[in-house]
């Protein structure tokens, strides 16, 4: 983006209403409730149950944007605020605003485009993005189609530390090779989550080969699944492939399609349809995904397969934080994963000035969970975090727009963070603090 000191938030909204005048309006709305609404037209159950949804009650979704209504900014005026610098330190790198794009997977629910759309806007705006390891797109795809907008713009890999060592290594090599700058283990997934909507609807995408493209174009898992159907007796195999029902014809497609340079099975739609190899990537990778057993230990592994940074990511107890510097954390994200996982667990929020006095500064503390704009933004910050994850905002802008959704999406946070800042009597991150709050009553 811009420098931030000619006013991105005030050419961002001049450019909105100048284009009002001739009678057009934003693609994608402002409003975090309307743009999930756009968002819900434009899909259909599954996927929208997939994405807005929560674990349980919901109650931990409701609780990371209720903990927003605890604060409320204390102003100060009078000071001259016309040149803002909305840039932060993170992980050796100066970055041109506090946002990231938290890892979502499964972006193909919101649009064909999925990751690749993400990263175009991602980089367009030069918003580090954070790749999953559950994405519908390999990560080799996505990093091509980012430097083609803007060469060498900032992304991270999110793993799922799954069964195999010999997987997770394969996987963080290729996050090095595709020139991702940090390595993000997220803890919370170490079983699924129990999620009403999707169990309602009897719904699980990596079951329809939906988000397993960092699996099926990894040469370990093609290994793997290629071992499974080996080892698999000839009858049962040869039984199952023959079983062509709409639903297995519609998996194989998609995961034919899925990923250029998949590496499971060659022969295009055609060879999908009649292999049981998809259905065995599918089976292989219930079988890897998460580790239930895992502990701290393993970090020291992780550290043996890469030089990059290490972020861990769904820590919320502060006693968890300090293990995690005991390990050599390069940083900390407090996340409950949008409440997707553990209903009735603290907001993250709530959590995050217990865990941001623990880590006093020794490694950067990234928030994610119910930002919806500039604000929450800003509160976070106040409360000590170091950068804040967008979440499923821009999922939504992918659903209602493919790329210039996201991109919208990601401009209006920005935009609403400038003139936040402004208004609230400051010209540089730095100078938000806690002093900047007060409890709302
Ligand atoms: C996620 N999240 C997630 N986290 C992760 O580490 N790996 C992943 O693959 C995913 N996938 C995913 C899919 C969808 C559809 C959603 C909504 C979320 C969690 C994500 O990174 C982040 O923690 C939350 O989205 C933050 O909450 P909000 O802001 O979306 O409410």
């Amino acid at each position: 983006m811009a420098s931030a000191g000619e006013g991105f938030g005030r050419r961002v909204q001049s450019a909105i209403y100048r284009s009002g005048i001739s009678g057009t309006r934003p693609a994608v709305p402002t409003t975090p409730e309307a743009l999930e609404l756009a968002a819900e037209k434009t899909l259909g159950r599954e996927a929208f149950a997939y994405l807005a949804g929560g674990a349980g009650s919901e109650t931990t979704v409701a609780a990371n944007r209720a903990a927003f209504g605890n604060w409320r900014i204390y102003p100060r005026v009078l000071r001259d605020v016309g040149e803002r610098d909305l840039s932060i330190e993170l992980l050796g790198k100066r970055r041109a605003t506090p946002f990231l794009l938290a890892p979502l997977g499964v972006m193909e629910l919101a649009h064909p485009d999925a990751d690749v759309a993400v990263g175009r806007a991602a980089a367009a705006l030069d918003v580090p993005y954070l790749l999953s390891n559950q994405a519908s797109r390999p990560m080799e795809e996505v990093a091509v189609a980012m430097d083609a907008v803007a060469p060498g713009r900032s992304r991270w890999f999110q793993l799922y530390w799954s069964a195999s060592d010999e997987l997770n290594a394969s996987l963080v090599r290729r996050a090095e090779e595709s020139g991702c700058e940090a390595i993000v283990v997220t803890l919370d997934t170490h079983l699924l989550g129990w999620r009403t909507r999707d169990l309602d609807l009897a719904y699980l995408p990596f079951t329809r080969g939906q988000g397993i493209a960092q699996y099926t174009s990894d040469p370990v898992f093609a290994g793997l699944v290629r071992d499974r159907v080996k080892k698999a007796s000839r009858g049962t195999w040869a039984e199952q492939s023959i079983r062509v029902t709409p639903k297995a014809v519609a998996t194989a497609i998609r995961m034919a399609r899925n990923g250029s340079n998949t590496q499971v099975f060659a022969g295009g739609v055609a060879g999908a349809i009649r292999s049981p190899l998809p259905r065995a990537a599918v089976e292989t990778f219930l079988d890897v995904f998460a580790d239930p057993t895992l502990e701290w230990d393993a970090l020291a592994k992780l550290r043996e397969w890469t030089s990059l940074p290490i972020v861990l990511k769904g820590i919320l107890h502060p006693d968890d934080a300090a293990r995690a510097l005991d390990h050599g954390v390069d940083g900390i994200m407090v996340s409950n994963h949008g409440g997707r996982q553990l209903d009735g667990a603290v907001a993250s929020l709530d959590a995050l000035p217990a865990v941001v006095d623990r880590v006093a500064g020794r490694v950067p503390v990234i928030l994610d969970g119910g930002i919806r704009g500039g604000a929450d933004a800003f509160i976070a910050l106040a409360l000590g975090a170091t950068a804040v994850g967008i979440g499923r905002p821009y999922a939504y802008g992918l659903a209602v727009a493919g790329a210039r959704g996201v991109s919208e999406v990601l401009r209006n946070h920005i935009a609403e963070f400038d003139i936040t800042m402004g208004l609230a009597g400051h010209t540089a991150v730095a100078q938000i603090g806690r002093d900047s709050l007060v409890p709302s009553a």
